[in-house]
């Protein structure tokens, strides 16, 4: 019989550009104030990159904390996925770039685009690989620049958007091993949504241009309806997979976009809200990286131990919803 094998998260890390942009900074580029953000988002403050810095530059300084964590070395990683939407260039990855400026060997490495799923959907990707024996220690990372993508004259938009970059090492253990590690993951699409949430220009459809409009476009209330809806869904039917009550879970890491959607969702849930992870009042939505971001400093700070059952779920552009049950 295939001997099928299990995904650990052996190390995380993760990292945040320096500047910081705040309400009262934003307060001095568009018609809005501090107090409208917090109340209608919860975010009080944003870092974001200077000109110059990238995505593999943030995704990097996160991988090489994550291999530190996993007491590994750079050599032992054998296979790169990122989640990203927001790559150095259209091509190629920055997995590649990862690959190069890690000195990991020349192990397969690709970027995964599922918008703000696309963490969660990396971690699919290495645990399905590791599960059939493919691989040993594989790099996932969340690393997203959204301010680069920004209009910074849209008060709708630019008040949410961030930069930051997260990351975990997920290596193999035997299936029988005490440890659960990865539970269940499941992932969805619905390409009814895509105008409700995309970057219009810069992409073959309009591409660059002297007339390129720089911005993402957005239907907030629409995409706010979905998204409580789309992670409720998603982690009741997690729950429902894989028999676990939600009293188990010691931990919920949602995607962090909207402070009142973290909350719509625990709501719905009927979930305990100081059981649900959330910093975006510091970090703002940096897309990929919110997850594993969330994740490292819940780590760092000794809100997540080893041993506790972690339910992650995720929506963005797309669009796209998944959760990942796993124990940590
Ligand atoms: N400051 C002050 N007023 C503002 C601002 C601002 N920054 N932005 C909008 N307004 C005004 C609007 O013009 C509107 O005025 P009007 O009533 O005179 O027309 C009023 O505030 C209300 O605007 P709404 O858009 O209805 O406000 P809402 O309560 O829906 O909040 C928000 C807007 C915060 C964008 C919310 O809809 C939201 O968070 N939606 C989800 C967004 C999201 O999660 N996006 C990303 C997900 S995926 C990814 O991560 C890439």
């Amino acid at each position: 019989m295939t001997k099928l094998y299990k995904a650990v998260v052996a190390g995380t890390g993760s990292f945040v550009p320096n500047k910081k942009l705040t309400n009262f900074d934003l307060e001095q580029m568009v018609e809005t104030n501090d107090e409208w953000i917090v109340t209608r988002t919860g975010i009080s403050e944003r870092r974001i990159t200077e000109a110059g810095e990238t995505t593999s530059d943030l995704a990097f300084e996160a991988a090489k904390r994550a291999i530190a964590d996993a007491n590994l070395q750079a050599e032992d990683i054998d296979l790169i996925i990122v989640g990203t939407v927001t790559p150095d260039y259209p091509f190629p990855a920055v997995a590649c770039q990862l690959q190069e400026r890690l000195g990991c060997k020349e192990v397969g490495s690709f970027d995964v685009n599922a918008t703000c799923v696309g963490f969660i959907t990396a971690l699919q990707i290495a645990e399905m690989y590791i599960k059939a024996g493919k691989h040993q220690h594989v790099l996932v990372v969340g690393a997203d620049t959204l301010s680069k993508l920004t209009n910074y004259t849209d008060r709708s938009t630019c008040i949410l958007f961030s930069d930051g970059a997260g990351a975990f090492v997920l290596s193999r253990t035997e299936e029988n091993a005490e440890h659960k590690g990865v539970i269940y993951s499941s992932i969805h699409s619905n390409g009814e949504h895509v105008e409700a949430l995309y970057v219009p220009h810069g992409g073959s459809k309009h591409p660059y241009s002297e007339s390129y409009e720089k911005g993402i476009a957005m239907d907030g209330r629409k995409i706010f309806k979905l998204a409580v809806q789309a992670m409720s869904k998603t982690v009741k039917e997690t729950l429902a997979e894989t028999g676990y009550k939600q009293d188990d879970i010691d931990s919920i890491i949602p995607h962090q976009a909207n402070q009142r959607i973290i909350e719509a969702v625990a709501n719905q849930l009927d979930y305990p809200l100081e059981k649900v992870i959330s910093n975006i009042k510091y970090f703002g939505n940096n897309s990929s990286a919110t997850i594993p971001l969330a994740f490292d400093l819940a780590v760092k700070e000794g809100k997540i131990k080893r041993g506790d059952l972690i339910m992650h779920t995720a929506f963005g552009g797309g669009l796209v919803w998944g959760s990942l049950l796993m124990q940590y």
